[in-house]
């Protein structure tokens, strides 16, 4: 496997993927819509968005008079958002299937720009994240979550060696840690923004997942999942044997996440 295909993981991981919000909404959802702080009225735009969980919410408190615009490359993905926004009765919501670095919208147009567990699959992530901050009107702000050291540790781990164990030319490419270093984030962030303040709060949650067969769905809610695209049906079932048998005779039920919530105001012109 050459490259991350986080077209083709998520794509697959949809069904998952909203199920593991809908059950740990304290995790990325909730702080994500405390940094938010959305108001009657604003305008917001997130990328990529998933399945929607905090741009839908988000786009319910901005009412009527606000509007949202989500961007997702994975279809299946973007169908889970929409059905979200169809249950809420959202009429102030637009879903654009697109890569996220193509995308189009207004500059200086968002009163909130948000891009949660994402940004770091940019192929060119400075570019990304001052395409980002062009988008952000003087007095609105720009709202980032990126992964830290620990992502689902030490499941995770266990899953890598297992998948390469299984497969000669497994690479393991780990978009992610691209923005997991906080002083790099931090200069990274300064150099885009023109030297704004950036707020940086680090968290670290653990997920109690509870089963072995709740683990292994976590596991393929996200971008883990990319490392059994490629292997075949047999591989990939006795991973997950072993992968749950291991949870099984170490008594692991839980996994621990780090985050690094951003938030960055844009000065009034
Ligand atoms: C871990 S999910 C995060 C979703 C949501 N922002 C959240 O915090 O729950 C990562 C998302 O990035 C999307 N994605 C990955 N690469 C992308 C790209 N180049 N353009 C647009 N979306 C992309 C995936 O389809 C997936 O929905």
């Amino acid at each position: 496997m050459a490259g991350f295909d986080s077209r083709g993981t998520f794509q697959k991981a949809a069904n998952e993927y909203t199920k593991i919000q809908d059950t740990f909404p304290h995790v990325i959802r909730d702080p994500l819509l405390a940094d938010m702080a959305v108001k009657e009225g604003d305008r917001i735009l997130d990328l990529p968005c998933g399945t929607g969980d905090a741009i839908v919410r988000a786009a319910q408190i901005a009412g009527p008079t606000g509007h949202a615009l989500a961007i997702d490359v994975a279809p299946s993905m973007i169908e889970e958002a929409k059905a979200k926004a169809e249950a809420a009765g959202l009429k102030n919501i637009e879903f654009v299937v697109e890569d996220m670095e193509k995308a189009q919208f207004d500059a200086a147009a968002y009163d909130i720009v948000v891009s949660s567990c994402g940004p770091f699959f940019a192929s060119d992530l400075k570019a990304f994240l001052t395409k980002l901050w062009g988008a952000v009107k003087p007095g609105g702000k720009l709202v980032l979550c990126t992964l830290g050291r620990n992502f689902l540790a030490p499941i995770s781990g266990v899953l890598l060696d297992l998948a390469q164990s299984k497969t000669d030319d497994l690479q393991a490419p780990t978009p992610w840690r691209s923005t997991e270093d906080i002083r790099f984030l931090k200069t990274l962030l300064g150099e885009v923004t023109n030297g704004q303040r950036v707020n940086l709060a680090h968290r670290s949650v653990i997920m109690d997942y509870q089963t072995p067969d709740a683990g292994w769905n976590l596991l393929m809610a996200t971008a883990f999942r990319n490392y059994t695209l490629e292997l075949s049906p047999e591989s990939r079932a006795e991973i997950e044997a072993e992968m749950k048998e291991w949870m099984r005779s170490n008594r692991q039920t839980t996994a621990t996440c780090g985050f690094n919530n951003i938030t960055i105001v844009k000065d009034d012109a």
